[in-house]
């Protein structure tokens, strides 16, 4: 069977996907994203996805209404002509094509929406021992709630990692305030057993996971702090670790090179596992 994306209004062989050559996303990186999944046929927090895929469009000043019945429909279809039930889902919306200009063509560019499945099996890092990170300093642009498609720092941190061979680059600002990974949100634990992450602001995208995982620590009585923390502080840690919507929960247990507290995956990183897992489950 053939793999099937979605580009601009149709469903179209995958090697025969193509954006044109004067799309903005292509020309300018002018455009935003979401990465979302599919498990048993049910997309996950997909309210959630929607509403900060408007968020960004909006900030953006991209003219596009998100309708989360439309695209959901659209994603089911998409999972269904892959043949996928469970799957990773890439939507991206660009601003349009247009002749290269800096400024926003004007009002009569539509918008181009673009889809990618692929398969994916989320992983439950109950039994992870944990993975290594790196730390970097920030150097991405300060509109980083929305979700652009402008990813090179991203990409450049991310590389840095891997040949470091890290799964993680921890970003930090000139003042050393540790903001989140270069794909991921990143949480600490203290000694008091109090959880940290970045205040969800203009610094650091809110991740969705992020969101839920504030969430189901509180209704479980942990305390949470969105609170900055500086990079000493992100050394000294109990426990880190991060979360995406492909990543999960993931516990670090080493940064540069020294192991977090005692080197294992502590209690507090291992409950948060446990909860989100039952979050998720309780969706499908
Ligand atoms: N990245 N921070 C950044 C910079 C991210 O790119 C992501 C997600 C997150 C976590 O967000 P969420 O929990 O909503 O996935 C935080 C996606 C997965 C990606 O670019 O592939």
């Amino acid at each position: 069977m053939s793999r099937i994306s979605y580009v601009d209004g149709k469903y179209v062989e995958h090697e025969n996907a193509y954006v044109h050559v004067e799309d903005r996303g292509y020309v300018f990186a002018d455009g935003v994203y979401e990465v979302a999944l599919v498990i048993n046929d049910v997309l996950i927090d997909w309210k959630e996805h929607c509403e900060r895929l408007q968020n960004s469009l909006d900030g953006l000043k991209i003219d596009y209404q998100v309708s989360m019945f439309e695209l959901e429909s659209i994603v089911k279809e998409l999972a269904s002509r892959n043949n996928l039930n469970d799957a990773m889902i890439y939507l991206q919306i660009t601003r349009g094509v247009a002749p290269r200009l800096h400024q926003f063509p004007k009002s009569d560019v539509k918008p181009v929406l673009s889809m990618t499945v692929s398969p994916f099996k989320l992983p439950s890092n109950e039994s992870s021992n944990g993975v290594k990170a790196i730390t970097l300093p920030d150097l991405r642009w300060k509109l980083r709630h929305y979700k652009t498609i402008s990813l090179l720092p991203n990409t450049m941190a991310k590389q840095e990692a891997v040949e470091a061979g890290a799964e993680e680059a921890i970003l930090y600002e000139e003042d050393g305030t540790v903001t989140e990974g270069s794909s991921t949100n990143v949480f600490i634990v203290d000694k008091e057993g109090c959880l940290f992450t970045h205040p969800a602001n203009k610094s650091i995208l809110g991740g969705i996971t992020r969101m839920g995982v504030v969430n189901v620590a509180r209704e479980d009585g942990i305390n949470v702090k969105e609170e900055p923390f500086s990079l000493g502080i992100l050394k000294e840690a109990k426990e880190v670790f991060i979360t995406s919507t492909t990543k999960h929960v993931l516990p670090i247990t080493n940064i540069d090179g020294k192991k977090v507290a005692d080197g294992e995956v502590g209690q507090v990183t291992k409950k948060i596992i446990e909860l989100y897992s039952k979050y998720i489950n309780k969706q499908l």
